[in-house]
C-alpha cells in the first residue's frame, strides 16, 4: 500500500497547520534573485513541468514533500506488518508465495520512498528517528488489526486498491523523484489488489463459513477504507496549497468518490454487501450517494489511539533495534573495504 490524507500534519507541524499557505509566497524582505527563482519556479509549476532535486524550490514545497513522502514511506513499511502476521498462516503454499512476494513489495516501495525523500536533503536517520519516536504519522489504516485470512484478501481488494486510486495521480506529481517512484509503485499495488480480490473470489466460492468470513471483513474495512482518502475538501486546509504546487492533483473527496464507483460494482461481482445503507447510484449525479464516515474514530487512530497503533510502533522500534549489529557489521565492512582500496592505491 498506501498512502492516505498525506496531508495529515506530523505532531510538530500540529500547531502551525494551515499556515502552510502564507510561507508560500517570497518573504518580504526576499531579494531580487530570490523573486526570480521563485517566479522561475512559479512558471515551471504553472506549465505543468517537473522539479528536480538540485534545482531551486521554495522551502515550504520542500517542507510539504519531506513531510508527505516520509509519511507515504513510513506507511508502506508499517504496512508490511498486518500482512506479514499472516505469511506463516496463509492456506497454501501458493497463497503463502504470494503474500510474501506483497509484503516484499511494500518494503520496496518504503525504500524508494525514502530514497525520494532523501533527495530533498532530509536523511533516512532523521526520518525514521521522527517514526520511532511518535512524532511522524503514517496510514491509520495498518492501526486496525488483521483478524483472520479474509481480512488478507480484503486488505489486497480494498486498502491497496484505495492506495492504486490514489497513487497514480502522484504519478504526475510535480517532484520529479517522487513521480518516477509512483509509477512502479502503482504497478505493483495492481498485483496486490488483484491477488486480493481474487484470494476473496475462491473464498466466496467456498462453504457458508468462508463467504460470512469474508462479508465479515469487509464489513470491518468499508469504512476505514473510505476514511484513508482523508479528511472532507472543506476539512483539508493544506490540500488546495498541495493541489496549486502540482503535488496534489485530485482532492480527498473526488478520489473517495471515484474509489466507491470503482468498487460497488467489483463488490457485486464477488457476492458482497457494502456495508452502508445509504449507498445507492444518483442517477443526477452520475455517481454513487453514501453515508457519514466516522471522522472523530479516524482522528483518535491518527492521534495515536487505535486498536494496534502501540503494537506497530513497538514492532518497528524492536526491528529497528534488533538489526543494529547488522547495520554497524555493514558499517565495519565498508570501512575495512575503502581501508585497503585507499592502502592498494597508495
Ligand atoms: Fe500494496
Ligand atoms: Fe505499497
Amino acid at each position: 500500500m498506501y498512502t492516505q490524507s498525506f496531508s495529515v500534519s506530523d505532531q510538530d507541524d500540529a500547531k502551525s497547520a494551515g499556515q502552510t499557505a502564507s510561507l508560500v509566497a517570497v518573504p518580504k524582505q526576499a531579494s531580487a534573485s530570490e523573486q526570480a527563482l521563485q517566479a522561475q519556479f512559479d512558471e515551471r509549476i504553472d506549465a505543468d513541468g517537473r522539479v528536480e532535486p538540485r534545482e531551486w524550490m521554495p522551502d515550504a514545497y520542500r517542507k510539504t514533500l519531506v513531510r508527505q513522502i516520509s509519511q507515504h514511506a513510513h506507511s508502506e513499511i508499517v504496512g508490511m506488518l498486518p500482512e506479514g502476521n499472516w505469511i506463516s498462516r496463509a492456506p497454501s503454499l501458493k497463497r503463502k508465495a504470494i503474500l510474501i512476494a506483497k509484503v516484499q513489495d511494500e518494503g520496496g516501495h518504503g525504500l524508494y520512498l525514502y530514497s525520494a525523500a532523501e533527495t530533498l536533503g532530509t536523511s533516512r536517520d532523521q526520518m525514521l528517528d521522527a517514526l520511532h519516536t511518535g512524532k511522524a504519522k503514517y496510514s491509520s489504516i495498518f492501526n486496525y488489526p488483521t483478524l483472520n485470512w479474509a481480512d488478507v484478501g480484503v486488505v489486497g481488494w480494498l486498502v491497496d486498491g484505495a492506495a492504486i486510486m490514489n497513487q497514480i495521480p502522484l504519478c504526475r506529481c510535480s517532484y520529479g523523484p517522487y513521480a518516477r517512484a509512483m509509477v512502479r509503485v502503482c504497478k505493483e499495488e495492481s498485483f496486490h489488489q488483484r491477488q486480493g480480490y481474487e484470494a476473496l473470489l475462491v473464498m466466496m466460492q467456498g462453504t457458508a463459513e468462508q463467504k460470512a468470513m469474508v462479508q465479515d471483513a469487509v464489513n470491518r474495512w468499508w469504512w476505514k477504507c473510505l476514511a484513508m482518502f482523508g479528511p472532507p475538501d472543506a476539512d483539508s486546509p493544506n490540500s488546495a496549497q498541495g493541489m496549486r504546487w502540482g503535488i496534489k492533483r485530485i482532492s480527498n473527496d473526488d478520489l473517495r468518490q471515484k474509489f466507491v464507483d470503482a468498487t460497488v460494482p467489483q463488490a457485486k461481482v464477488l457476492g458482497v454487501t457494502l456495508p452502508d445503507p445509504d449507498l445507492k447510484w444518483n442517477e443526477e449525479r452520475q455517481a454513487h450517494d453514501y453515508g457519514q464516515i466516522d471522522w472523530d474514530e479516524f482522528w483518535a487512530t491518527v492521534n495515536g489511539n487505535g486498536p494496534c497503533n502501540k503494537e506497530r510502533l513497538g514492532a518497528r522500534v524492536k526491528a529497528w533495534n534488533d538489526g543494529a549489529w547488522v547495520r554497524e557489521a555493514a558499517l565495519a565492512h565498508a570501512q575495512k573495504q575503502q581501508a585497503r582500496q585507499m592502502k592498494e592505491a597508495a
